[in-house]
């Protein structure tokens, strides 16, 4: 499906400095000198019974892409699917209120959107941002050497899915969620002054997708430590007891033959790698000497969970590698 879209871009037009070729979080269209727009879109069907927190998780992960590309989100447009009947007014108000509160938190004004009826309910928003046509992150620019910090533990996917299927407690999805919910605006934040070579956020493709675009557009290899990569403890058990998701065996298909597992990596935790992600953090590529500065930064500003999940090396073909090094 990306190969199918990858053909009908504006490339062409000088004013696109972010198009659809390097699958990046977002679009970047230079207005002025001084001034570039950052756009993207996305929607998500419910990931807890609760509107509001499904509205404020849905919104939080449509600005995501906005803050990987070190932008400033300034509108968003509303995008509902609603079915038609059998779901109260009160429900999609509390999904509207969850978004316009996050959005208030990003500091974006709310101009507009579009509703359709839909069966299957989902919710989302368009994001425009702003960001100096020469000072974007896109997830082109890793360099060999570079340390890799992720901000938030993955797992979310198969937590979603054992919570729907009662496998799992609601304490598991609450942790998630506080996580789901949490902006990357201050991830964003802390990273600015420092050199970033490239950034994305983990989302649907999970960490092994998202890692090897950043190898593909980078033209690099990358390489993760699963001893410090963080993670929910219970995703891992679910998948060593079967759970899956309906994205995974697609997640797996899409780096098959870029990537490479070590021995000692056990079924689970490569499956771990392939699980889809919900609003996750930013992974974020900078020189040797600045990864442990950023951390500190990061873990100060209330990031507790973000670490250096690995490195990036040179390569001649787009590489990943998992491995465990202690
Ligand atoms: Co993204
Ligand atoms: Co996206
Ligand atoms: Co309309």
């Amino acid at each position: 499906m990306a190969e199918i879209l990858k053909k009908f871009s504006s490339e062409t037009d000088p004013n696109v400095l972010v198009g659809l070729k390097t699958s990046d979080d977002a679009g970047v269209f230079k207005l002025t000198e001084e001034i570039a727009l950052v756009q993207t879109v996305d929607f998500i069907t419910p990931i807890s019974d609760d509107p509001y927190i499904f509205g404020q998780v849905a919104a939080a992960n449509s600005l995501s892409d906005i803050y990987a590309m070190g932008g400033r989100p300034i509108t968003a447009l509303n995008l509902c699917c609603f079915p038609g009947s059998g779901i109260d007014n009160e429900v999609l108000e509390a999904i509207l209120r969850g978004g316009l509160d996050k959005l208030k938190e990003a500091g974006a004004a709310l101009i507009g959107g579009h509703t359709v009826k839909d069966d299957e309910l989902k919710y989302g928003l368009s994001v425009t941002g702003i960001v100096h046509p020469t000072k974007y992150i896109a997830n082109s620019g890793a360099r060999p050497g570079d340390r890799l910090i992720l901000t938030k533990p993955i797992g979310t996917g198969v937590i979603i899915g054992g919570v729907r299927s009662g496998k799992l407690s609601k304490e598991v999805l609450d942790r998630a969620i506080e996580d789901m919910v949490r902006l990357n605006k201050s991830a964003c934040e802390a990273m600015l002054p420092f050199e970033v070579h490239a950034c994305t956020d983990i989302t649907g493709f999970g960490l092994a997708g998202h890692s090897l675009e950043v190898a593909q557009a980078s033209q690099v290899g990358i390489i993760i430590d699963f001893a410090s990569l963080p993670h929910y403890p219970e995703a891992l058990e679910l998948i060593r007891t079967g759970a899956t998701t309906r994205m995974t065996p697609l997640n797996r298909q899409l780096v098959a033959g870029f990537f490479k597992c070590a021995a000692e990596i056990r079924p689970e935790e490569e499956s771990l790698c392939y699980d889809p992600q919900t609003s996750g953090g930013l992974l974020i590529s900078v020189p040797q000497s600045q990864g442990k500065p950023l951390l500190e930064e990061l873990h100060g500003q209330g990031m507790t969970q973000a670490a250096i999940i690995g490195e990036v090396f040179a390569s001649p073909e787009p590489a990943l590698r998992l491995v465990r090094m202690r």
